[in-house]
């Protein structure tokens, strides 16, 4: 039989990408960024749906090209359904559905988070069912128990900030540009981590919790570091706090990674623990952050477990994990009619 070959699609928030997937192995993996929301500080969703618009011939274009293969070696259109921004959803799912009617090839509506799950299956070197996956992106943070690559339970997740979004408020706090994880990744590298304290929340089971964390990143900016993280009276000007920040960007950022690592790691260590699961892996926008993927590989040597990372073009928003997830749905026969609804919400 030859390969089953899929050309997927992915536009949930500012990433318009088209991946094409053969047997599944990655042919090709081609992302547009969205440079327009830098200037408003966040993702801006009608200027998002406006540059997929733009965007998205060219990169399917490029993807088909790179593969070497034609739209019509094709056997499925996969795209991602849900969740993310409905104008930017709306954008890439009549933009397959269209493909599919035309070609007549089968549709495949894809859950982007299940896809950054999946994300995993796609170097050679695969995690055994059952594994556990820390999901950690923009908008979710999630332990999730994988069965089989279409048996997926959440067993744990955050019950207000999205890790990735604790990085990028932070990020704000200081005064750097959005998204702001990838800067605070960066002078981390040259911090002292363990210089400032920050609170671990005790929140039950293998759920979390990142709002403590926030305000008390915002107390301790705005007393320049000099009282309690806690306390509320806010002793320093506003000179002093800028000059509190220029002084320490580099450990602040050090240090604040460092917990939110540590909130990360104590629980998916602990469900591993409980679960008796020895094969983990991480995914999604946050398991870009080098010192999680550090911290990661450190606790898996220690503890005798298997750790496995997407590589870094399949960690943030891609089609690449769309296509592998169409690929496994492919395979159990899991299409979607021409009715199916891009959802907001969902998983
Ligand atoms: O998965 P993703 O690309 O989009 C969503 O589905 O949300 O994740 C985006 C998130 C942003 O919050 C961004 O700041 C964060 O991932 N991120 C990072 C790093 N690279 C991306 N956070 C910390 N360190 C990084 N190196
Ligand atoms: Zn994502």
């Amino acid at each position: 039989m030859s390969k089953i070959n899929i050309l997927a699609i992915e536009s949930s928030c500012d990433e318009t990408s088209a991946a094409v997937c053969s047997g599944g192995e990655i042919l090709s993996n081609r992302i547009a960024t969205q440079a327009v929301h830098a200037e408003h500080g966040g993702v801006v969703p009608e200027l998002a749906s406006r540059a997929h618009m733009q965007h998205i011939v060219p990169v399917v274009d490029v993807a088909l090209k790179q593969s070497g293969l034609k739209l019509e070696d094709m056997n499925a259109i996969a795209f991602t359904q849900a969740p993310g921004l409905i104008g930017s959803l709306l954008v890439g799912g009549q933009f397959a559905k269209s493909l599919s009617l035309a070609l007549n090839k089968p549709l495949i509506a894809v859950n982007h988070m299940q896809a950054h799950v999946l994300a995993n299956l796609i170097p050679a070197d695969k995690p055994s069912f059952p594994f556990l996956c820390l999901t950690v992106s923009g908008g979710h943070t999630q332990i999730v128990k994988c069965v089989s690559p279409t048996r997926l339970e959440i067993i744990g997740e955050t019950i207000d900030d999205a890790a990735g979004e604790a990085f990028d408020k932070a990020a704000k706090m200081l005064g750097l540009p959005y998204p702001g994880g990838p800067l605070v990744d960066k002078y981390a590298k040259e911090g002292n981590p363990d210089r400032f304290q920050f609170p671990e929340p005790r929140i039950p089971g293998y759920n979390f919790s990142f709002s403590g964390l926030k305000t008390a990143i915002l107390y301790f900016l705005r007393n320049a570091g000099t009282a309690q993280v806690y306390k509320e009276e806010f002793a320093a000007s506003e000179a002093e706090r800028q000059r509190f920040i220029d002084e320490n960007l580099r450990d602040i950022c050090a240090s604040i990674q460092h917990r939110i690592i540590s909130i990360l790691l104590n629980k998916l260590s602990r469900a591993a623990k409980e679960l008796g699961i020895k094969d983990l892996c991480i995914a999604g926008g946050v398991s870009a952050n080098s010192g999680l993927r550090k911290a990661f590989k450190e606790m898996g040597e220690e503890k005798g477990w298997n750790t496995f990372i997407p590589d870094f073009q399949y960690c943030t928003d891609n089609a690449g994990m769309i296509a592998i997830t169409g690929y496994y749905k492919y395979l159990e026969n899991d299409f979607a009619d021409l009715s199916v609804p891009s959802m907001a919400r969902g998983f």
